[in-house]
């Protein structure tokens, strides 16, 4: 674990981009699209870890649709603002989604390397349906084409963290969304 000061933390915090209440009204919005898309049907919500499970966990607590939670873990960035390139799916699902209405959740499509790969291994298991909805959408990154089918916030090309995002590990636990800024001013 790093060892970093209190004050040395929130110093790299520029400012607040995206608040609680903000947030919380967004969160509302898309339990609402969700239950549209259902009609009353179950459906399986798919957290991308690490970082969407707090937007998970507000998620399936906005959906009225009966909802069962899974699990996948991906990681892209090793201690950096800029992803590497090369996606790994460190933990895989443990339940078979054939006949499932899935709804991978994730927290930011950057470049869309992780969602597109991830779309295409769970599209090839037999999902009833598949949709994305992700909390951050930073279009101007886009390396490969591809769009949720719901974003939250779309965002500028900055570099976020909280809610569930982090740098370097750190920052998940942020109530709200703040730019992050590797060189603060003395
Ligand atoms: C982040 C984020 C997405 C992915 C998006 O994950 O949570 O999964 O990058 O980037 P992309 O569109 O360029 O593929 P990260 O690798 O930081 O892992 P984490 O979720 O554990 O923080």
């Amino acid at each position: 674990m790093r060892n970093i000061s209190p004050e040395e933390y929130n110093r790299h915090i520029k400012r607040i981009l995206i608040s609680e209440k903000e947030i919380a009204d967004a969160v509302e919005k898309a339990g609402l699209y969700i239950d549209s898309l259902y009609d009353g049907s179950p459906i399986l919500l798919v957290s991308i870890l690490k970082g969407s499970f707090v937007f998970l966990a507000d998620l399936c607590r906005s959906v009225s649709v009966p909802c069962e939670i899974g699990f996948m873990a991906a990681k892209s960035y090793y201690e950096s603002t800029s992803s590497s390139g090369i996606v790994n799916i460190t933990m895989d699902l443990k339940q078979d989604i054939s006949g499932y209405n899935v709804v991978i959740v994730e927290d930011i499509v950057d470049t869309g390397r992780t969602l597109k790969d991830v779309v295409k291994l769970l599209s090839a298991r037999n999902p009833r349906s598949l949709k994305v909805v992700t909390l951050l959408d930073k279009p101007d990154r886009r390396v490969v084409d591809f769009e949720a089918d719901h974003s939250l916030f779309v965002i500028p090309d900055l570099f976020v963290v909280g809610y569930g995002l982090d740098y370097g590990e750190l920052y998940r636990g942020l109530p709200y969304i703040a730019e992050y800024t590797e060189f603060p001013d003395l």
